[in-house]
């Protein structure tokens, strides 16, 4: 359970943990290309711990050399070094134990299109979240592929039991806009026979065509088509990792809820496909400043935020949007609680399948502060210029449900209180130790 006090206003200079996205991908990545790969600036957060623990037990050797230092900016930099001794595409073994992919869908989808196309029979689990969500999605086109791949009732939810084969290349429709599930196809395109053609009709983050491109694999895009060939090699790499722009979104929001606040958040990843939030906010009228200052070995953009306090109008989120923001949309119905007028969110039913059912987890906290909500199967409808009272709040063990009602409550009036709160460490390591946060 943690405490939270208000505050007046937020301001200084920050840098945020290092994208989870691009993490997940490189120690992937990196275990599947022939040598060895050498991360700085790696997200020590349990989620990446569980894709590096899934691959050790996949025989690859990884070196952690964390840094659990407080840095000059005040904020933790729960970063360090990784050494990767990548196996080839061909190169992972069969894993002793059944592989656990705790609570992120990131590793279990990412990973079981690797799993589909190796020579023996592995297991992925995961927590009591992870087990519930939807798998079907990945297991359909992986069958298209030639793969064996099982799931609990009906083919449905983890465990995922993978017997590895040859596969081939499809051509497939993205039913959903996830890049877990584009990732996962492309990840068995790369060792399948042929060609992988998939087609996503609303675009999503697109950290693994980026990474694949640079590590040498032949992939290329015509229009909202993706083509990748099969590949026999993939080049072990040196890199760094930009901070994650969905972690700097609390500080952001934060900063646009409290008067007179004025930050600048450094070295954060400003890949377009996660910018949707930082563009909503512009539309709404967000006094925000962006600049570019270069890109990554893996060609990704990063660079300087600022953003400073002053007023909002509501605003409408429809689907084709969703996807460059999926993880904000909590966020976004705080701040619609603050801006003037109405804020319209459709099209994000994917949210009942995150880590909870976050439109549900949105509306039962947020009504507890005292907001109005009206909610919706695909979203929510909110309005302005409401005043949030602190309450006592669940998390539900989900990260970004937690962080978010600490930026609410430090607006709000009186203290909240959050169970479950200790779950930010998924995804930001050093969340409660930021400067907001007073004991
Ligand atoms: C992620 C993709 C998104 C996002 C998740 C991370 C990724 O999920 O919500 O936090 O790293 O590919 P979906 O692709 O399932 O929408």
């Amino acid at each position: 359970m943690r405490k939270i006090i208000p505050i007046k206003t937020i301001k200084g200079n920050f840098i945020v943990p290092s994208d989870k996205s691009i993490s997940h991908r490189v120690i992937i990545l990196a275990a599947l290309s022939n040598g060895r790969s050498l991360i700085r600036n790696f997200l020590f957060s349990n989620d990446c711990i569980s894709t590096i623990e899934c691959f050790r037990k996949l025989g690859v050797t990884i070196e952690c050399r964390r840094k659990d230092k407080v840095g000059k900016d005040n904020d933790r930099e729960n970063a360090g070094e990784i050494i990767i001794h990548g196996r080839g595409l061909k190169g992972l073994c069969k894993p002793p134990e059944i592989l656990d992919a705790g609570n992120s869908g990131t590793t279990m989808r990412l990973i079981s299109g690797i799993l589909a196309s190796t020579n023996f029979l592995s297991i992925i689990t995961g927590d009591d979240s992870l087990r519930f969500r939807p798998m079907g999605r990945i297991i359909k086109p992986l069958k298209m592929m030639g793969a064996e791949i099982y799931g609990r009732n009906e083919n449905k939810y983890p465990p995922l039991t993978i017997i590895g084969k040859k596969l081939k290349g499809i051509e497939y429709c993205l039913p959903i806009p996830s890049a877990q599930l584009k990732s996962c196809i492309l990840l068995a395109g790369l060792s399948s026979e042929g060609t992988t053609i998939i087609e996503e009709p609303v675009v999503s983050r697109d950290h693994t065509e980026r990474m694949l491109k640079a590590l040498g694999a032949s992939i290329k895009h015509e229009g909202r088509r993706i083509i990748l060939e099969e590949k026999s090699k993939l080049a072990p790499f040196e890199t760094w990792v930009p901070g994650d722009i969905s972690s700097a979104s609390y500080l952001i929001a934060s900063a646009l809820l409290l008067p007179e606040s004025k930050i600048s958040i450094r070295n954060v990843g400003l890949n377009p496909t996660r910018m949707g939030f930082v563009n909503v906010l512009k539309k709404m009228g967000a006094n925000i400043r962006v600049t570019k200052k270069d890109t990554t070995l893996l060609n990704e953009p990063y660079g300087e935020i600022e953003v400073q306090f002053g007023p909002l109008n509501g605003i409408k989120i429809g689907a084709d949007e969703i996807p460059t923001l999926i993880d904000e949309i909590p966020l976004l119905a705080i701040i619609g609680a603050k801006a003037k007028g109405r804020t319209i969110i459709s099209g994000a039913g994917e949210l009942r399948v995150k880590e909870t059912d976050r439109i549900s987890a949105v509306v039962e906290n947020i009504r507890c502060m005292g907001i109005e909500i009206e909610e919706r199967e695909d979203g929510f409808i909110i309005d302005g210029e409401q005043d949030f009272k602190g309450a006592m709040l669940e998390s539900r063990k989900d990260h970004r449900i937690a962080m978010t009602f600490a930026v609410a409550a430090l607006s709000a009036k009186g203290e909240t209180k959050i169970k479950g709160a200790s779950i930010a460490g998924i995804s930001y390591p050093g969340f409660w130790e930021l400067p907001l946060f007073q004991d």
